[in-house]
């Protein structure tokens, strides 16, 4: 591994601030260098003063890591450093970065057409991205309404379910049931179905809409209280939204198949739309392409994004089943569904998406899933005897590491970049979610980093 500059690299850059705010401890804050270093490449100290950080209180954050290359697993920094990646950028480089057939079709993309506007016109890009996904979807989710983020895509699925009662005549049905530890995007509609207390998002308590949050029922008595919720609100509820089998940024918490596909069957008892948000979970992250499959569930609508480009442009899908697009079939205009991202659709987005569905057709991804969650439940296994760690669970390619508290999570994201390797602790979390591309030997050092840090951390 090349650890080049690493010790000049890292009184400099400690990382960035937690995803969710309300787990960084800003009492607590870094007393790193404050970011305004003269050794941190030009582009950066002009620029610092200019960009606004997402998730970062930026008055007390060292300055993020300035990347200058991407490689298969590897991030490169400016001074030469190389690091693995363990996030995947979020969760989408499934297939590792610059994989050169996807780069290859977006070349070619490139120069035919990189945008079109896609209101009154259809591209061959985008066509074919819909039947290809039509086909992998479970069930009869046959229609697919593109978007350029997963945030846009929840809110289409919001709007979607709301106006199918609508247009089928049935009024006041416009909330929606969200689950504890849910994360479903940063826009407004979406905001509103997150977990209300335990995310970023509770400081916008008042002006956000105000939904139904419940347990994922994983008990018996939660299962009970689930459906007395459904039948005494019935009526006024469009849906029922879920991250399938782990929850992301919410708090990396996993459920049962079972619990999934009792959500399913309350859904189907109280004539309720089930929304499932795959845009974390799809495209193999959690073991199966979709997480829906593995409760052999079929929502009536579901959301991807992130891997769908394989993580180099924004693109993001929500589909539906042949029963939800037919309530929008109508000889009324105002039965339309009224939605239209300015890139949805955008041609050059959708070649990636092609390229990266080519790929999971002829490499073994999957495969690559089952080696990823055996090697992480082996080598993550060393940090449940540690202290600190509260719980160790892996799911796919999915691996936490839970802490009691986290403190200093600057610092701590500074040691792992000693280690050679990114990850973006945040809450009580240490998490892997690498390129599914991983190999055996880069994820053996991405789970010793974790293991040997977690062990020697001396600000707990
Ligand atoms: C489950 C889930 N839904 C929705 C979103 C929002 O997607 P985007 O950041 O592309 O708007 C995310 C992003 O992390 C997510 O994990």
């Amino acid at each position: 591994m090349n650890h080049s500059g690493e010790d000049n690299f890292n009184t400099r850059y400690g990382g960035t601030t937690g995803e969710i705010a309300v787990f960084t401890d800003s009492s607590r804050a870094s007393n790193l260098q404050p970011p305004q270093d003269q050794d941190a490449p030009h582009w950066q100290q002009l620029g610092y003063q200019h960009i606004w950080m997402p998730y970062c209180q930026m008055q007390t954050s060292p300055l993020p890591l300035p990347v200058v290359a991407t490689d298969e697993v590897y991030l490169f920094l400016a001074d030469g450093t190389r690091l693995i990646d363990g996030m995947a950028s979020w969760w989408t480089a499934c297939h590792g970065y610059n994989h050169p057939h996807i780069l290859d079709a977006m070349r070619d993309q490139l120069t035919k057409m990189p945008h079109v506007m896609f209101g009154g016109i259809n591209h061959e890009p985008a066509l074919t991205l819909a039947a290809r996904l039509a086909d992998l979807a479970p069930g009869n989710l046959n229609r697919v309404f593109f978007s350029d983020s997963g945030s846009v895509a929840v809110e289409v699925a919001l709007k979607m379910a709301v106006q199918f009662w609508r247009n089928r005549g049935v009024e006041g049905r416009h909330k929606f049931v969200a689950f504890q530890h849910a994360y479903h995007g940063d826009t407004t509609g979406c905001m509103s179905v997150c977990d209300p207390v335990n995310s970023m998002h509770s400081h916008f308590k008042g002006f956000l809409l105000e939904q139904y949050s419940h347990a994922v029922p994983e008990t018996a008595n939660q299962l009970k209280q689930l459906e007395s919720l459904l039948a005494a609100k019935q009526s006024e509820i469009a849906g029922v939204i879920v991250e399938p089998l782990v929850q992301g940024a919410g708090g990396m918490k996993f459920h049962s198949a079972t619990a999934l596909a009792d959500i399913r069957r309350l859904c189907d008892k109280f004539n309720l739309l089930l929304i499932a948000d795959e845009i974390a979970t799809g495209f193999g992250r959690t073991g199966s392409m979709f997480a829906c499959e593995q409760a052999d569930v079929v929502p009536d609508i579901m959301c991807v994004g992130k891997s769908l480009t394989a993580g180099v442009l924004g693109l993001a899908a929500t589909i539906a089943t042949d029963h939800v697009f037919a309530a929008f079939q109508s000889d009324d205009p105002t039965h339309a569904l009224m939605h239209g991202p300015t890139f949805m659709a955008n041609p050059l987005a959708c070649a990636a998406a092609n390229a990266s569905l080519d790929l999971f057709e002829s490499e073994p991804r999957l495969e690559q899933v089952r080696v990823i969650e055996d090697a992480l439940q082996n080598q993550l296994e060393p940090c449940r005897t540690i202290d600190q760690v509260v719980d160790v669970r892996v799911k796919g390619a999915v691996g936490v590491v839970q802490v009691r508290d986290l403190h200093h999570i600057e610092e701590l994201r500074a040691s792992f970049v000693r280690e050679g390797v990114w990850l973006r602790p945040f809450g009580d979390m240490i998490y892997l979610t690498p390129p599914l591309t991983i190999s055996p030997e880069q994820l053996t050092d991405l789970c010793d980093a974790i293991v040997r840090v977690v062990r020697t951390w001396s600000n707990w």
